[in-house]
């Protein structure tokens, strides 16, 4: 079995963005940059900032988190977000998530022009996206996806099970494996016998946020299996798959942690280093 080691293949990826980082600034004299807008005191999105903000700064980035609390207005954002957007310096603007009640995520969301969506939760990011054109791509399933490449480069005709149908992981997931000419099937809580369709799969991305729900016996030999959920549990953090079971199965598998997350956050760079380079190119 694989251990697909995604701390060390965020690394490399981090490596190689810090070198088109450094040739950025000699072609434009100025480098990309990631604003971040933090509402409230939750820590886990507080932690994830703080990794996001670290990572930029070491490929070379300029970063910023601006920080409100919990009960700042709603307009108030929206008017950061347009400051923003018509900020020369900003190439990427991310507003972490989750918000607080009284703020509407899909104005806030749409609110961001869309060349500086590094999350591509834009509408517009999302249609380029599910019609094959040029567009943002969110960081998770982008993560994935690479994770995935670097196993078995050439998916062509795959059976990919995706668990979970969100907008953050599973519908995006869908078009980028539908784009290297896999079979998709896309699960959810409704699914008749989930073993049974991650039984017939080449590739399986968990992303439902149950614990260890991916057991050995629902994985056949020679499948690569992707694992995107963080569980708290009485025993630590845990996965979507039942890790122990399943490694002595899979053909590759991603640990929890030190899959899938370095690897998000490497491509929220990439993703800001892509989006200075279309507006750059302009
Ligand atoms: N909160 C948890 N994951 C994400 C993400 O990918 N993007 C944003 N904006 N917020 C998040």
């Amino acid at each position: 079995m694989i251990l697909i080691d995604g701390k060390k293949i965020a690394a490399e990826l981090r490596e190689e963005l810090k070198k088109e980082v450094s040739n950025l600034k000699a072609k434009y004299n100025k480098v990309p940059g990631l604003t971040v807008i933090l509402i409230g005191d939750l820590t886990p999105s507080q932690i994830y900032v703080r990794n996001k903000e670290k990572s930029a700064n070491e490929v070379g980035l300029k970063s910023d988190v601006v920080k409100y609390p919990d009960s700042v207005e709603e307009k108030v954002i929206l008017d950061k977000i347009q400051e923003l957007n018509n900020d020369e310096t900003v190439s990427g603007i991310l507003v972490q998530l989750p918000l607080p009640k009284h703020i509407d995520k899909k104005k806030v969301i749409e609110t961001i022009v869309p060349s500086k969506d590094v999350d591509g939760f834009h509408p517009m990011n999302v249609g380029n996206l599910s019609s094959g054109y040029e567009s943002s791509v969110p960081c998770t399933p982008l993560g994935c996806y690479l994770l995935i490449k670097k196993i078995e480069p050439n998916l062509s005709g795959k059976k990919a099970v995706l668990i979970g149908r969100s907008n953050l992981n599973g519908k995006p997931m869908a078009q980028l494996l539908l784009k290297e000419n896999c079979t998709v099937t896309i699960t959810h809580s409704k699914t008749k016998d989930l073993k049974a369709e991650c039984l017939e799969a080449d590739i399986i991305v968990a992303a439902v946020g149950i614990p260890e729900l991916v057991k050995g016996d629902w994985v056949k030999k020679d499948t690569i299996v992707i694992d995107v959920g963080i569980n708290k549990t009485d025993k630590g953090i845990v996965g979507d798959v039942a890790f122990e079971e399943v490694s002595t199965n899979a053909k590759a598998l991603t640990p929890v942690p030190g899959g899938v997350g370095p690897m998000t956050i490497a491509c929220l760079l990439k993703n800001t280093i892509d989006c200075f380079k279309r507006l750059a190119d302009k």
